[in-house]
């Protein structure tokens, strides 16, 4: 069923207040930068969140802070400030904010400078660097959510590698995208085969075969499996999870692979950032398409042209048989698949099928967690008594015929 106007807003809309930029705010960690990026005592980086325009650090002993980008002072921006010994000081007339956001020096001010600083008003927002990511709680009060740890959080930086690029779309465009199994075969046909290098059968046949999907709602969100037949007595099933508000989990393609998160956060209304982490539990990941990414805050490239020129569509490579004339990588071909739906994407006047019941799910999530806030209540799957992101396993394997998948995770 299409969406209404009201709940395509309702779903989509972050900024100024809307009801689900305010419960992600509230509920959920934020993903703001690639540790990697920060470098002790180095330059902060201006970082956009849900609309709200935030200063991302790290101070000389290493931890991190996120800040409201303009000082509290005369709101020149703190993306310029230096970074010292306990906290970033404006270069404009020196007010010196401390990782917490609150500000400790006031060196313009004649008179008591401790009290000042005291009653000057700040936002407080809590910081963490964890799994290669810095991220950032912006909500009320002093209890922060339960961190998400995912797989890759509490790995080495070895086994994982983080890159992340800012799209012009809504975000739900991105988040719907990670659980759309039925774009993969179509849309990635090509750079699929150019990564699996035709060596890898099972991955190959994933892809070409409609799967049947069995769904299962799960205190974080919900996971499926897709069940393939085998020639043989045997069949192939292949678990992945969508936690809220935002992560796609990807089981490996094969067993002791890598396997994937994908996440679209929300920059604003009409800009979103997408996150692909990639790790292996159990080996260092070593040289991939993303560890060897020549800029982790800007990878994958997005496609190359605007919409005049059909956002640099290569019809030529496509004569040769390629599958979408968007070559530079997968994540290429999601962004112009997101482009090309708009700045947000018009889900009313959308005509839905049978393979769309993970992206209908993705929303349903979505709409109960922000209907359950707006009703002055916690959301469920935001707290939820057996909510435990250690436990989430993304995983694939084949089986006799007649058995239940979910002998293949411990979460049964
Ligand atoms: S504007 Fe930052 S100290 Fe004045
Ligand atoms: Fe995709």
């Amino acid at each position: 069923m299409p969406l209404s106007r009201e709940d395509n807003d309702l779903l989509t809309r972050v900024e100024n207040g809307a009801p689900m930029g305010e419960m992600i705010r509230q509920h959920y960690w934020l993903p703001a930068i690639p540790s990697s990026k920060l470098e002790a005592g180095g330059r902060p980086f201006r970082v956009r969140l849900l609309g709200l325009d935030l200063v991302a650090f790290r101070s000389p002993d290493g931890s991190v802070g996120i800040v409201d980008e303009r000082c509290a002072h005369r709101k020149a921006s703190l993306a310029l400030a230096r970074n010292e010994e306990g906290g970033l000081r404006c270069i404009y007339h020196g007010w010196k904010f401390n990782p917490a956001g609150e500000v400790i020096e006031a060196p313009n001010h004649t008179g008591d400078q401790a009290q000042f600083c005291r009653h000057v008003k700040v936002n407080r927002y809590q910081a963490a660097d964890r799994g290669g990511i810095v991220w950032a709680w912006l909500g009320q009060g002093e209890t922060a959510p339960k961190f998400p740890d995912l797989p890759f959080v509490d790995l080495p930086p070895t086994h994982r590698s983080v890159t992340s690029t800012q799209v012009p779309t809504n975000w739900v465009q991105g988040v719907e995208a990670s659980m759309d199994s039925s774009h993969v075969g179509v849309l990635h046909e090509s750079t699929t085969q150019m990564t699996a290098g035709g060596g890898n059968e099972r991955l190959i046949m994933t892809k070409a075969l409609a799967p049947k999907l069995e769904f299962e709602d799960r205190p974080y969100g919900y996971r499926y499996a897709a069940l393939r037949p085998l020639p043989d007595d045997r069949f192939y099933a292949r678990v992945n999870n969508f936690v809220m508000p935002w992560f796609g989990i990807i089981c490996a393609p094969h067993p002791g692979g890598p396997s994937t998160v994908f996440f679209s956060t929300p920059v604003d209304d009409v800009t979103h950032r997408a996150w692909f982490v990639h790790f292996n539990a159990t080996a260092p990941l070593g040289m991939t398409i993303m560890s060897a990414s020549p800029d982790v805050w800007n990878f994958p490239p997005l496609p190359p042209g605007g919409p005049d020129d059909n956002w640099g569509q290569n019809r030529d490579l496509m004569k040769r048989g390629h599958a979408t004339g968007f070559p530079q990588h997968l994540g290429t071909e999601d962004f112009a698949m997101f482009l090309s739906q708009g700045p947000i994407a018009d889900r009313t006047t959308e005509q839905l099928c049978s393979a769309d019941g993970a992206v209908l799910r993705v929303r349903q999530a979505l709409l109960k967690s922000v209907r359950e806030f707006m009703a002055g209540q916690t959301p469920t799957m935001a707290a939820h008594p057996d909510l435990d992101y250690r436990r989430i396993q993304s995983i694939g394997g084949v089986l006799p015929a007649g058995t239940d998948w979910r002998v293949l995770t411990e979460t049964a």
